[in-house]
């Protein structure tokens, strides 16, 4: 397993190029099974998520081409898919185990082939993940779902002896912890062919859900004010073709704006979401760190200048669906917080175990202290380098950035996690001035076996 070995200290400095968005692409990359048309989509990340989707969706009878980027200052790379056989509908354990996201292939599939069994995702590292929110959805527009040896078995009940077809419904889509976005991007694709029109009331509203309604209506899917906690979708006969562009990867520019705050360093991010940035900005303004912006240009895709001296103001954060502070840059936050000039309060109301991440930066002399679902930050003057083990995908990137700014040699152990979400990580982080270095643990062993290491 490949590891990270990072020399903290450096300054980090530069300029990089934010790449499509993750978290908008795995669902839109569904949307190729609402149609038998052609379907391309642009600056798609290269990243272990959209490689296991890419799987999923050739096992789901589709036609799949991806043209990597091969620029570091491109924003990702070219998809062309196309769905050419549809009498494949099950989505299987082996391919759903590795990635959650795989459960929104369940309402385009059903929606299109009549019927659709996926493996039910299981829970990860930062909690349970149950779909019983997607389920209430889908049984709304008239779908038949049963569960049958781990997998989500969904039928729409034939019509006179003919296969059926959803109908238009209205679901509140609402749960313990507010909206669903994967829950939210499944009802709304399944409903652009349901017959009538669908109200999702509680509908998730970050900027991923209205990427993929954007892409939808481009098919020819009616949908209105995604965005918004209401979403309405007037179902239609068919989609047509799409050629597509992913917005940008806003987690990946909150990544790299704590990167600047917790080196006191100097980087410019192009292609930059702030529209969709603007809690994070918001808490990293308070702390002391200055983001200049180009507010005349598309605020979805500009450029970011963010910049941080030594003292950083504690603050306090609490996650909530978008608008508010975003759950996936709890962790990263919480790295620049060890170092701010007093104490912080973080508190995580989306996944409430999502805090792997506070042992491990206890190991480098963060002085963290949880109680249930919030976290006191104490600042500490300097953190200090130690191999740390990764647990999840944005607790990977928090234990870098805590590598970044500590003194001595910090080990980031299975760096597999980072690869879900962050592109040749390493790379970019060496070109703005890391000490940085990816080495598999054959490699570091051999270190050892002759006294390198
Ligand atoms: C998406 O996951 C993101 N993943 C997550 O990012 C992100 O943390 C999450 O939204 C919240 O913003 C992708 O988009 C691929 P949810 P999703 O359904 O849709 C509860 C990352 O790091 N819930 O919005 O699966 C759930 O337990 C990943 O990039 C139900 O109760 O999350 C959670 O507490 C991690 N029932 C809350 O809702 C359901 O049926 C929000 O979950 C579904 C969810």
């Amino acid at each position: 397993m490949d590891r990270f070995e990072i020399r903290g200290g450096n300054r980090l400095a530069g300029r990089l190029t934010i790449k499509g968005s993750k978290n908008a692409a795995l669902p839109l990359m569904t949307g190729v099974l609402l149609t038998d048309q052609p379907f391309v989509l642009r600056d798609v990340p290269e990243l272990a998520d959209i490689a296991n989707m890419r799987r999923l969706l050739a096992e789901l009878g589709c036609s799949v081409e991806y043209t990597a980027d091969n620029d570091v200052d491109s924003p990702g790379g070219v998809l062309t898919m196309r769905a050419v056989d549809e009498t494949v509908s099950h989505a299987r354990y082996e391919v759903v185990r590795t990635m959650r996201a795989s459960i929104s292939a369940l309402g385009p599939m059903l929606a299109r082939r009549g019927a659709a069994r996926v493996s039910l995702p299981g829970g990860c590292a930062i909690g349970e993940r149950p779909v019983d929110l997607h389920l209430r959805g889908l049984t709304a527009l008239g779908a038949d779902i049963t569960l049958d040896s781990g997998d989500i078995v969904a039928r729409i009940p034939r019509a006179g002896g003919r296969a059926g077809r959803l109908k238009g419904a209205r679901v509140f889509m609402g749960g313990p912890f507010g909206s669903t976005v994967l829950g939210t991007a499944n009802v709304m694709s399944a409903a652009t062919l349901a017959e009538g029109t669908t109200i999702i009331e509680c509908a998730a509203c970050e900027p991923e859900i209205v990427d993929l309604a954007n892409m939808l209506n481009a098919m020819g899917a009616k949908v209105e004010g995604a965005g918004s906690p209401r979403v309405t979708i007037h179902g239609v006969k068919e989609l047509g073709p799409v050629d597509h562009r992913i917005i940008p990867d806003r987690i990946e520019a909150g990544t790299y704006m704590c990167a600047a705050a917790i080196t006191c360093g100097d980087i410019t991010l192009d292609n930059c979401p702030v529209d969709a940035l603007m809690a994070h900005m918001d808490r990293l303004h308070h702390m002391g760190v200055t983001m200049q912006f180009d507010a005349s240009s598309d605020p979805m895709r500009t450029t970011c200048r963010i910049t941080a001296g030594r003292v950083l103001n504690p603050i306090e954060v609490t996650t909530q669906p978008h608008p508010g502070f975003p759950t996936d840059l709890q962790a990263q936050l919480m790295a620049v917080l060890c170092l701010a000039d007093g104490n912080s309060v973080i508190t995580e109301r989306i996944f409430t175990e999502r805090f792997l991440h506070v042992a491990e930066l206890g190991r480098m002399g963060a002085q963290l202290y949880r109680q249930g679902s919030t976290v006191i930050v104490s600042g500490v003057r300097r953190l200090t380098g130690a191999p740390v083990m990764a647990s999840d995908l944005r607790a990977s990137a928090c234990l870098v950035l805590a590598g970044l700014a500590a003194h001595g040699l910090t080990t980031v152990n299975r760096v597999y996690h980072l690869d879900r979400g962050y592109e040749r990580m390493e790379d970019r982080l060496r070109a703005l001035g890391a000490d940085i270095q990816r080495t598999s643990e054959k490699e570091a062993q051999t270190g050892i076996a002759s006294g390198m290491a």
